[in-house]
C-alpha cells in the first residue's frame, strides 16, 4: 500500500503534492518522491525517510512546475532506500512513473528487458512498467497507445501516475486493483489514492474502476477502458466528508477502516506471493522439525498454520509463544530445524529474540512479516510479506487475515512439493482462496446487524468463544479482539474443553460465541452448543448449516467455504462485534488502554 497524488493546474504543483503526501502518509511512510515538469524537463527528488524530513532535506517545496506527481512508499519489492523510492524513469529520462500495488510477473519482464539492453536503477517491481512503456513508444507515435499496450502485459495490482515530457499538458492515471480517485476542480485537476489528498481543493470526485485510466489536463478529464481504449462515462460524486472523516475514508476509526480493507489486502497478499511461494516451499520442504513462533494475534495465525501444515503437508509444527520459546527450546534447535516467525511489525522483542536464538543454533528462519525492511526481515533467511499495508489501529485485523492467506498459500504449495495431498483438492483450495475476498465482502454487509447484536450484549461482563479443530484459533482471536478493545473479559477455548472446567462459569445469559463451519467435527460442535444452552448461555453461532439455527439464540449465516479457508472469513464478524462493543462502551478502539501497536520491549 503506497500513496499517490497528482496535480495539474495553475498552482505550484509541489505545494499541492507535499500537502497531499502528508494526508496520504498513513498509506506508507518509508520513502517518498516527487516529479514535476517545466519547460519540457522533468525534475525528480526522492529519498528514504518521512515526508517532513524529506521536504526539508530535498527541498520538495522548491520544485518548479504546474504539473507533477508525488508518491509515499510502503515497500513491497526492494528495501526502503533512495533508489527504490518512486518516481522511476525510463532509459531516456522522458517518462516518470509512480506505482501503488504489486506486479506479479515483474521478474520475467525484467529479465527480458535487461536482455534487450534496458538499464535498471532500482530493485522495485515498478521500474519494469516505465521501461515497457518506453519500448512500446518505439513502435507508435501515440504515448497513450504505448502505455496501454505496455500495461496489458502486466499481471497484478497497480495504480499508476505517469508523466511524459513529449506531452506537456497532461498526466495519466491508471487503476487496476489498487485505489485511485480523480478530483475535478476549476482550471485544475487532481488524482490520488484517497480523497483527503485533494479534498482541500475540491469535493468533486470520480472513482476509477479496475481496468480504467484517466487523462487529465488542467481543464479537462477523460476516462477510458484499458483493454479497448474506449471512453467510459463516469459519475461525478460530491464528497460530503470533513477532512478528518476523509482521512479514515469516512470511517469513524482506523480499526473499522482496516476491517473493511480486508478484501483488498487479501487480494494483495495473494498477488504479492504468487511468484515466490514455490521457491520458499521447496526450500522448507526438507525440514521435519518445525517451530512456529509469534505473539498475540500473530500467534493465533501460527496456530491456524499448524492445522494447515498438518492437514495438507502432513507436517506437525510446534507453535510456541515466542516469549516461551526463547527460554524453553534452546536445546532442541539445531541445523535441522526450521523456525517460522510470524510478526506484523517485524519488531516484536520476543519474536526477534526467538529468531536470533534460532539463527545462533543454526536453524533456518522464515519470517512472515508485514513491515518491509523491519528487523525481522533482516534476521530471517527467507521472508514472505503479507502486503496488508500500514495498520494503524492497535488491534490487528487485516494483518491477521493476510497472515492466514500467506500461510494457506505456503501449506498448499508445500503439499504440492511433497505430493502429500491430491492435486485436484489443492487446486480447489487455491481457487477457493481467490474467492475469499468476495466472501469477506459479503460478510462485511452484516455490519449493521452485528452492531444491533452488540447493542444487546453491551452490558455483559464475560464472553466465551468456542471452536473445534482449525476454528480453535478463531475462538482465541475473537476473545483477544474483545478483551483488548472493549475491556470485557473473554475466553477462547476448544469446545471439547468446556466440560473439563469452564462449563461451571456458564449461567443464564452468558454469551457463548460458537465458531461452527461445516467440517470434520460439526456434529460434535452442535453437542457442545447444546451443553452450553442447557446451562442458560446465550448462544451466538457462526456457521453455514441451517440446523445450527435451532440451537442458537443468534445465528450469523456464513458463506459456504472449505473448512481450511474458514478462519479467514469467520474472524471478520468477530472483529466487528468487538469493534462495536468497544465503541458502545465509550472506548477508542484505535488506542486501547495499556497497549502499544508494537511491543518492542520484553
Ligand atoms: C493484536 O490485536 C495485538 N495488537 C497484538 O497481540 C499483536 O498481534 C502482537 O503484539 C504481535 O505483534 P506483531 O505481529 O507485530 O509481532
Amino acid at each position: 500500500m503506497c500513496g499517490i497524488i497528482g496535480y495539474i493546474g495553475n498552482r505550484p504543483a509541489c505545494e499541492v503534492i507535499v500537502k497531499g503526501l502528508k494526508r496520504l502518509e498513513y498509506r506508507g511512510y518509508d520513502s517518498a518522491g516527487i516529479v514535476t515538469e517545466e519547460g519540457g524537463e522533468l525534475f525528480i527528488r526522492k529519498g528514504a525517510g518521512k515526508i517532513d524530513e524529506l521536504t526539508e532535506k530535498l527541498g520538495f517545496l522548491k520544485m518548479p512546475g504546474r504539473r507533477g506527481i508525488g508518491h509515499t512508499r510502503w515497500a513491497t519489492h526492494g528495501v526502503p532506500s533512495d533508489v527504490n523510492a518512486h518516481p522511476h524513469t525510463d532509459c531516456t529520462g522522458k517518462i516518470a512513473l509512480v506505482h501503488n500495488g504489486i506486479i506479479e510477473n515483474f521478474a520475467e519482464l525484467k529479465e527480458e528487458l535487461l536482455k534487450r539492453g534496458h538499464r535498471f536503477e532500482s530493485d522495485t517491481d515498478t521500474e519494469v512498467i516505465v521501461h515497457l512503456i518506453e519500448e512500446e513508444l518505439e513502435s507508435t507515435e501515440s504515448f497513450e497507445e504505448a502505455m496501454r499496450r505496455a500495461l496489458l502485459k502486466l499481471k497484478g495490482s497497480f495504480a499508476l501516475g505517469i508523466i511524459y515530457t513529449g506531452e506537456p499538458d497532461r498526466l495519466y492515471f491508471v487503476r487496476n486493483e489498487s485505489p485511485l480517485v480523480l478530483g475535478i476542480g476549476e482550471g485544475e485537476n487532481f488524482a490520488a489514492s484517497d480523497v483527503p489528498a485533494f479534498l482541500e481543493y475540491t469535493n468533486k470526485a470520480i472513482f476509477l474502476d479496475d481496468g480504467e485510466y484517466a487523462i487529465l489536463t488542467k481543464d479537462s478529464y477523460v476516462v477510458k477502458n484499458l483493454d479497448t481504449g474506449e471512453i467510459v462515462e463516469k459519475p461525478v460524486h460530491e464528497i460530503e466528508w470533513t477532512l478528518e472523516m476523509a482521512e479514515k475514508a469516512g470511517f469513524p476509526h482506523f480499526m473499522l477502516k482496516e476491517i473493511y480493507e480486508q478484501p483488498g489486502a487479501i487480494r494483495d497478499a495473494i498477488h504479492g506471493n504468487a511468484d515466490v511461494i514455490r521457491a520458499v516451499a521447496e526450500e522448507i520442504a526438507k525440514y521435519e522439525k518445525i517451530f512456529i513462533v509469534a505473539m498475540g494475534t500473530s500467534y493465533h495465525a501460527g496456530l491456524v498454520g499448524k492445522y494447515l501444515f498438518q492437514r495438507l503437508a502432513r507436517k506437525v509444527p510446534i507453535v510456541e509463544d515466542a516469549s516461551e520459546f526463547r527460554y524453553e527450546f534452546e536445546d532442541l534447535i539445531d541445523e535441522n530445524t526450521l523456525v517460522i516467525a510470524i510478526t506484523q511489525s517485524g519488531e516484536t522483542a520476543d519474536t526477534l529474540a526467538a529468531m536470533k536464538l534460532a539463527k545462533k543454533k543454526g536453524a533456518k528462519v522464515l519470517a512472515i512479516v508485514n513491515v518491509v525492511g523491519s528487523m525481522a526481515t533482516r534476521i530471517a533467511d527467507l521472508t514472505l510479506y503479507t502486503h496488508a499495508g500500514p495498520e494503524i489501529g492497535v488491534a490487528a485485523t487485516k494483518t491477521y487475515t493476510t497472515q492466514l492467506t500467506v500461510l494457506t498459500m505456503l501449506a498448499v504449495e508445500l503439499a504440492r512439493v511433497l505430493g502429500t495431498v491430491d492435486e485436484d483438492y489443492l487446486n480447489e483450495l487455491e481457487n477457493g482462496l481467490k474467492s475469499v475476498p468476495e466472501m469477506v465482502e459479503s460478510v462485511l454487509k452484516y455490519d449493521g446487524g452485528l452492531r444491533e447484536l452488540a447493542e444487546s450484549l453491551a452490558e455483559k461482563s464475560d464472553f466465551f468463544y468456542i471452536g473445534r479443530g482449525i476454528s480453535v484459533p478463531t475462538a482465541l482471536e475473537g476473545a483477544l479482539k474483545l478483551k483488548e478493545i472493549s475491556y470485557i473479559h473473554a475466553e477462547g477455548l476448544s469446545a471439547g474443553e468446556l466440560k473439563h472446567g469452564p462449563l461451571a462459569l456458564l449461567e443464564d445469559g452468558v454469551p457463548v460465541v460458537a465458531i461452527a463451519p461445516s467440517g470434520r467435527t460439526l456434529d460434535k460442535m452442535v453437542g457442545n452448543i447444546e451443553e452450553s444452552r442447557a446451562r442458560g448461555a446465550f448462544i451466538i453461532t457462526l456457521g453455514d448449516n441451517e440446523e445450527l439455527k435451532r440451537v442458537s439464540n443468534a445465528f450469523i449465516e456464513m458463506p459456504e467455504v472449505d473448512e481450511l479457508l474458514s478462519p479467514i472469513v469467520y474472524v471478520v464478524p468477530l472483529q466487528l462485534i468487538a469493534y462495536h462493543l468497544a465503541v458502545l462502551r465509550g472506548n477508542d478502539p484505535d488506542k486501547p488502554r495499556n497497549l502499544a501497536k508494537s511491543v518492542t520491549v520484553e
